[in-house]
Order: structure tokens, then C-alpha cells, then sequence
């Protein structure tokens, strides 16, 4: 067989194949693979689920959910790689139709028993999978086999820890891929080059002249039909316990001995166990929650579907982390996250100490103070970084005003930029962890993110306390405001 350099050779056996994930991420995210030449001859892909559907059928769904019709020889290449079967997960003994499907698919396309299980499925049922996927010699074919998973990996550090031990009686941790679809974003990517790539940032990059951090993922929307998981999670769970930390980590972490998942993970872990985990008072103090009211076109967040009217569930969080080590002692880290909130925007603000001497400043001369330089790094929509510098303004006599350095991604480049899904699916097919959470990140997240939860679930809140199209609660702004600091993006300023 011919396999080209870039083409990765793979049988992908997707449960919770026909949900809504699959559809809208997962097969139009693979189609993009196909297109660069990442799949081409020797990759397939065999979709389960309880529905009851023929090969056709699920290649039908598949066309629909790339956009595509029977004319697009390319698209219909693509999708005659595609098979199905139903299958009820509980049910062991079916386990040995998957095995032959696969082995059949293996041999139609050439797969060198390389094989990648994603799990899409709810998380009670993925110790359940990896058992009779080992049990039943799914895992027994010469290749690779990995096992993919979707995020919640468990609510909380002993719920995730059980799951965690069940997985790992069938696959090892290298084998394990747990998806976290932040990381798969580029400019998260791009915190590790600007930080290990510039002399000028790193060698600042410590509490000497880093004042604060500032980490924002504000969403616009509210909890759309996902209501009946969201009010279980909040977004404690839903957006801190995985995005931010995993931000945040990227951000303390020292510097990787290479650039290899086994070594960022190592420094991710290390700033993670360095992160205080707060007491009772400390919880209290330095971490706030907020839920939406209702706003002028737009119901409370008690009022949507499936949310009960006396839900104490939080739609927004703010917190200030202290790492516990040299280069952060004294440097606090603010997020915070929310729904319904102003704009859909992520951007990490990494506010500089102002010189320790401002010789602009003297009675006579009328200057505004100095601003702190600002370093911003835009996640989303736009891609981009800022620098905020002092600069003289123009004209006579000597008065100071802050600039922007600002670069953005253009718009060619934008479309050009793989989707989360595809680069992480991508590199899943390499074997390359570094863009997935491992059981350490994940556990030692859990354990800060558990102590914040203990005591919220004691304590009664006032919800609602925003309103939509806010920025949060007052208590957020009042959170760092403590400290005689600010947010950096903040509204109306
Ligand atoms: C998901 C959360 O992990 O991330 C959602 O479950 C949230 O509640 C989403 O809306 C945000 O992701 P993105 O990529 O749109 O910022």
C-alpha cells in the first residue's frame, strides 16, 4: 500500500456518532482533514449510536451536516469512507458486531489496525465503553489505540478520580486523549510562542514586573437548549474547571525542557500544584458568582426551559488566583467567565508594574500620571495581541499618553485557521497530547475548583445579580477593585 507522508492512517469509531457534536464539529472537521491530504485513502470511520440506521442513511446525515451534495465528487469520496452500525453500549455481547465491522473496515481501507475510539457520549457511560472495549478485543488490533473523550471528565475530583481509574484498567495514559477545545484554538497556541519565543516578554514574564493577569472568556449567549446539563454543571464547572485552568497554566507555567507533550505537561502540572488551594475564608473572599436576571428582550435565566424557578446555579464566576511560587508570589491572576454578558469575546491582559518613578509628573509640567503597559493577547473573535506603551504625544512641551502596538490576524488567515476540532482530531492521529488535559491537570484543577464549590454550596446566594448584556455582577468589579486594581476590558470606561 501507498500511504502519503502527510496522511495519517486511521479507523475512527465514534460513539454518539450521530449527535449533534458529531455532525456540527466532528465529520465537517475531518472533511477539512481530507481536503489538506491529512486523510485520503487509508482512514475510515464507523459511527454508533442507539438509532437505527443503514450505511446510506448515516452517509446521507453525513452529507447533510457537511453541505455537500452527490455532484461533489471530492465530498462523496470522502463520505463512501464512512459506515454505521447501531449499538447499545450496555450491551457486551454486541461489542463483537463493532469488532468485526472494524475488522472489516481495517481491511477494506488499509488501516494497519490503527485505532482511535472518540467518545461523545454522557461521561456515565465512558468507563462503561473503555471496559468492554478492551474486555471484548476491540483493543487487540496490532495498530494504535487511543481512546478520545469529551469533556466533563467527572464533577468533581472524586467523581473524576473513579472515572480516571476506570479508564486506566483499559488504557494507559498515554493512550488517553481528554478533549479540551480551547487548546485546540490557535492563539491559545500562540501563548506558549510569545512567551518562549521573546526575550523581551519572558525575560518580564515574573511578579517583578507583571502587576496582575487578567483572564476573560465572556460569552453573549445564554444556556440555549442545553439548560438540563448546565444547571447541574454552572459555570464554575463548565468553563473554570477546564478552559481557565488550562489558560491559566499556560500562562504560570516555567519553561518546558523541549517542546513535547511529555515536558509541557510536566511544567502545566507544576504550576498547577503551585496554585493555592484556598480554605474556607479565602474561597469566600476571593471568588464571586453571579446568575442573569431578566433584561429588556431577554428572560432570567430562571425563567428559560428546563431551569427550575428557584435555581441556584451560577451563569457567571470571578476569582483571583495566587500561585504559590517565585516567579508569581504576590502576583494575583483574575478570571472571569459568564453568559449573557456584553460580547462573545476571550483575551488574556497581562497588566505591567508602572516605573517605579514617574519623572514626567513634576507640578509644572501637568502630566497625567503614567499608565501601566499593557500586554493583550486576543483569543477570540479577532485574533490579535496589543501593547500598551507611554509615549510622548506630539506637538510642544513634554506631556505623555498611552499607545497601542496592535496586530491582528488578517481575514485570509482567519478563514485559513483549522477549527479546534480539526487540529485537535489531527493530532490525536499523531499520537501528540500537548493540546489535551492530562489526569494530573485535570485532578489538581478539580482540587482548587472543589474547595470554591464546598463553600458556595453552603452559603445562599442573591440571584439574580446582573443583568444581560452586562459585564457581571457588581461583585465582580468589586472583587478587584479590593486591591485598588481594575479589569482592563471593562464597559463604558
Ligand atoms: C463549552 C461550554 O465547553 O465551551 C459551553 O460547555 C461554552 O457552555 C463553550 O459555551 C464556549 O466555547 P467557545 O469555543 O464558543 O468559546
Amino acid at each position: 500500500m501507498t500511504v502519503l507522508a502527510s496522511e495519517r492512517t486511521a479507523l475512527f469509531i465514534f460513539f454518539g456518532g450521530t449527535g449533534d457534536l458529531a455532525y456540527r464539529k466532528l465529520y465537517p472537521s475531518m472533511f477539512n482533514l481530507y481536503k489538506k491530504g491529512t486523510l485520503r485513502e487509508h482512514f475510515a470511520v464507523l459511527g454508533t449510536s442507539r438509532n437505527k440506521l443503514t450505511d446510506a442513511q448515516f452517509q446521507e446525515a453525513v452529507r447533510k451536516s457537511l453541505g455537500t451534495t452527490k455532484t461533489d465528487k471530492e465530498a462523496e469520496k470522502f463520505i463512501s469512507h464512512f459506515a454505521y452500525e447501531a449499538h447499545d453500549v450496555t450491551d457486551q455481547a454486541h461489542y463483537s458486531v463493532l469488532k468485526d465491522r472494524a475488522n472489516e473496515l481495517d481491511k477494506k481501507f488499509e488501516l494497519q489496525g490503527n485505532r482511535i475510539f472518540y467518545l461523545s457520549l454522557a461521561p456515565s457511560f465512558f468507563g462503561v465503553v473503555a471496559g468492554y472495549l478492551k474486555s471484548e478485543g476491540l483493543t487487540d488490533s496490532e495498530g494504535f489505540n487511543r481512546l478520545v473523550i469529551e469533556k466533563p471528565f467527572g464533577r468533581d475530583y472524586d467523581s473524576a478520580e473513579k472515572l480516571n481509574d476506570a479508564l486506566s484498567k483499559s488504557f494507559e495514559e498515554e493512550q488517553i486523549f481528554r478533549i479540551d477545545h480551547y487548546l485546540g484554538k490557535e492563539m491559545i497556541q500562540n501563548i506558549e510562542a510569545v512567551r518562549f519565543g521573546n526575550t523581551l516578554v519572558e525575560s518580564l514574564w515574573n511578579n517583578r514586573y507583571i502587576d496582575n493577569i487578567q483572564v476573560t472568556l465572556s460569552e453573549k449567549l445564554g444556556v440555549e437548549e442545553r439548560a438540563s446539563y448546565y444547571d447541574n454543571s454552572g459555570a464554575l464547572r463548565d468553563m473554570v474547571q477546564n478552559h481557565i485552568m488550562q489558560i491559566v497554566s499556560l500562562l504560570a507555567m516555567e519553561q518546558p525542557v523541549s517542546f513535547t507533550d511529555v515536558d509541557i505537561r510536566a511544567e502545566k502540572v507544576k504550576a498547577l500544584r503551585s496554585l493555592r488551594v484556598y480554605n474556607v475564608a479565602e474561597a469566600s473572599t476571593n471568588f464571586v458568582r453571579g446568575q442573569y436576571g431578566a433584561g429588556d428582550e431577554q428572560r432570567a435565566y430562571r425563567d428559560e426551559d428546563n431551569v427550575p424557578h428557584d435555581s441556584t446555579n451560577e451563569t457567571f464566576v470571578a476569582g483571583k488566583l495566587l500561585f504559590d511560587n517565585y516567579r508569581w508570589s504576590g502576583t494575583p491572576f483574575y478570571i472571569r467567565t459568564g453568559k449573557m454578558l456584553a460580547d462573545k469575546f476571550t483575551r488574556v491582559d497581562v497588566v505591567f508594574k508602572k516605573p517605579l518613578i514617574d519623572i514626567f509628573s513634576f507640578p509644572q509640567n501637568h502630566n497625567a500620571p503614567l499608565e501601566a503597559n499593557v500586554l493583550t493577547m486576543y483569543i477570540e473573535p479577532h485574533a490579535g495581541f496589543s501593547l500598551r506603551l507611554n509615549a510622548k504625544t506630539n506637538g510642544q512641551g513634554f506631556q505623555t499618553a498611552p499607545i497601542d502596538l496592535d496586530y491582528f490576524v488578517d481575514d485570509a488567515d482567519s478563514k485559513a485557521t483549522p477549527e479546534p476540532y480539526e487540529r485537535l482530531i489531527h493530532d490525536a492521529m499523531k499520537g501528540d497530547g500537548t493540546n489535551f488535559s492530562s489526569w494530573q491537570e485535570v485532578s489538581y484543577a478539580w482540587r482548587f475548583v472543589d474547595q470554591i464549590r464546598k463553600v458556595w454550596d453552603l452559603q445562599q446566594p442573591q440571584f439574580p445579580n446582573y443583568t444581560p448584556g452586562s459585564m457581571g455582577p457588581a461583585s465582580a468589579d468589586e472583587l478587584i477593585q479590593r486591591d485598588h486594581r481594575q479589569w482592563v476590558y471593562r464597559l463604558n470606561k
